[in-house]
């Protein structure tokens, strides 16, 4: 098994409240254990704003950090009603950052918008985990290719400091449904991803990209043979500490 360094990364999602802390003390003193094993990875976990200021507070631990789920795309203050900035985000203790997620994109965010929404945050210096994915119809279509090429290049402009953004790729039709792509396929997929990503951002590094739809303490497994896959953006499991140790457990096993 791999010594790289890989990321599980937790969406919460519209989760949680004060008490849901006790989920991230579970995962932390499990992390302090199994840090001595030579297994180099970093955990975060997306959570409401709500939730941002309160566990950031509390949790005093080098293992895991706290993100935002979204931001407006305005650098700091605005007459935006309901909307808060990166700016707002770094402030109260956020490191990471979600920006493009499918479920964003289909209240209608562009690719536009979501290249403004990287910029703020990366004049943050938080680290974005940029969601890219095709829907079935588009994959049905054999557009996944394009598809994924043109949300990478819209959004990421090439001025861009590339080393923080991680980008995620979660195919539409798989989150939160159980259903994950053949390995043949996600390998295809992510050769591509970095590939394309050192071709347009004329770069020998190709940035550190994450699988993400579906993903359980069941099915990590699989992924492990698949060595262009840097880690995992996980919802649904990451709320249950259980299921999100046996997903680290499992990968390494
Ligand atoms: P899921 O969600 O793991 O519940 O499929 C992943 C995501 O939306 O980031």
């Amino acid at each position: 098994m791999t010594n790289k360094l890989k990321y599980f990364i937790g969406n919460w999602k519209m989760f949680g409240d004060y008490s849901s802390i006790k989920i991230i003390y579970r995962i932390n003193s499990f992390c302090s254990k199994f840090k001595n094993r030579g297994k180099k990875y970093r955990i975060a976990f997306c959570v409401p704003n709500t939730l941002i200021y309160f566990f950031a507070k509390k949790l005093k631990t080098k293992f895991i950090s706290i993100g935002a789920q979204n931001c407006h795309h305005h650098q700091n203050y605005g007459p935006f009603t309901g909307s808060v900035s990166a700016y707002m985000l770094k402030k109260i203790g956020a490191k990471y950052i979600i920006l493009g997620h499918s479920e964003n994109r289909m209240k209608g965010e562009t690719n536009r918008l979501i290249s403004k929404k990287i910029k703020s945050a990366l004049n943050q210096k938080m680290n974005i985990v940029f969601c890219i994915g095709e829907t079935f119809k588009e994959k049905r279509k054999k557009k996944t290719f394009s598809v994924l090429r043109k949300q990478i290049k819209e959004s990421i402009n090439k001025k861009y400091n590339l080393s923080k953004i991680i980008i995620a790729y979660e195919p539409v039709w798989s989150i939160g449904t159980g259903k994950i792509p053949k390995l043949n396929e996600l390998k295809k997929i992510f050769q591509f991803i970095k590939q394309e990503c050192k071709k347009i951002y004329k770069t020998k590094k190709a940035p550190v990209t994450l699988y993400g739809g579906s993903v359980d303490d069941k099915n990590i497994g699989s992924f492990s043979s698949i060595s262009d896959i840097d880690g995992f953006l996980v919802g649904g499991a990451s709320r249950s500490s259980k299921k999100f140790i046996d997903i680290i457990k499992n990968y390494y096993k």
